[in-house]
């Protein structure tokens, strides 16, 4: 239908004019308004102050941004070259390749973090570990993580933030095709064990922490990003039960 809008319950419109005002580039060529409102909707109710981490500062255009939707959420930054602190935000100086300085950064979050953003450095190999750490220990049940800009992916040349990005369509080191392999892990309950183990191997290699996947409820891949919601207690009587077509899927 030419012209029509998609209904989100938490008004796109509103959501596109406040990163416009920022001066994100969320809202402009990426359009990332269109999908973000739907699964951002029920922070809007949220009556305690809680936490959102982004990686990636930039000019800080998006931690205005998340304050202007979110005005009592602290706004946590991590990115390699800035420090700063500052009225409902804190920017840590932390480089996404260092897992263990990623690790470390999350002590001084202090709030509960129902959201997490990548959009630091956009380098496949730092948006599936740094994923693998936060998502797992950092973000509350029922959270949502965004991996932004994962176009790098599709890059068979260049570099990005001085990372080279020697990938493309297909690559086994491409973030897409490693998060396909989340695709099947969340369907794991389905698999034959050894296709289950061979899953498994895929996401290891890659370095995507099958732990953190398994605790993945959905994944919708959209344009130029991906965003993933944790599991709340009542997805796991259904993601573990044993499968009652097994013998279909045997090898
Ligand atoms: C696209 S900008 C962030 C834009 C910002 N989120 C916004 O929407 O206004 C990406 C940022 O990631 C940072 N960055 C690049 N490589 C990084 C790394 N390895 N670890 C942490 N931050 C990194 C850069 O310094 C830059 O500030």
């Amino acid at each position: 239908m030419t012209g029509s809008k998609r209904k989100n319950p938490f008004d796109a419109e509103k959501f596109r004019l406040a990163g416009a005002e920022s001066g994100t580039d969320k809202v402009l060529h990426h359009g990332y308004h269109r999908f973000y409102p739907q699964f951002l909707a029920p922070l809007r109710q949220r009556k305690r102050e809680f936490g959102i981490v982004e990686i990636g500062y930039g000019q800080g255009n998006s931690i205005i941004f998340w304050k202007s939707l979110f005005p009592s959420a602290h706004v946590y930054c991590l990115d390699r070259d800035v420090s700063l602190e500052g009225e409902g935000y804190t920017v840590l100086k932390v480089d996404q390749s260092d897992l263990g300085a990623m690790e470390k950064s999350m002590q001084s979050i202090l709030h509960s973090v129902p959201l997490i953003i990548d959009d630091g450095s956009h380098f496949p190999p730092h948006q599936l570990t740094s994923f693998s750490i936060l998502f797992e220990e950092l973000l509350e049940q029922g959270g949502v993580y965004i991996i932004e800009d994962i176009e790098t992916s599709y890059w068979n040349s260049g570099d990005i933030y001085g990372y080279p990005t020697r990938f493309g369509l297909y690559s086994p080191w491409s973030a897409v095709e490693i998060l396909k392999h989340a695709v099947d892990y969340l369907n794991r309950n389905l698999l034959s064990q050894s296709d289950r183990n061979l899953v498994e191997y895929s996401m290891l290699i890659a370095g995507l922490s099958p732990q953190a996947v398994e605790a993945v409820s959905t994944l919708t891949f959209a344009q130029n990003c991906v965003i993933a919601t944790k599991i709340i207690p009542e997805d796991k009587a259904y993601i573990e039960r044993p499968y009652h077509f097994s013998e279909m899927t045997a090898r």
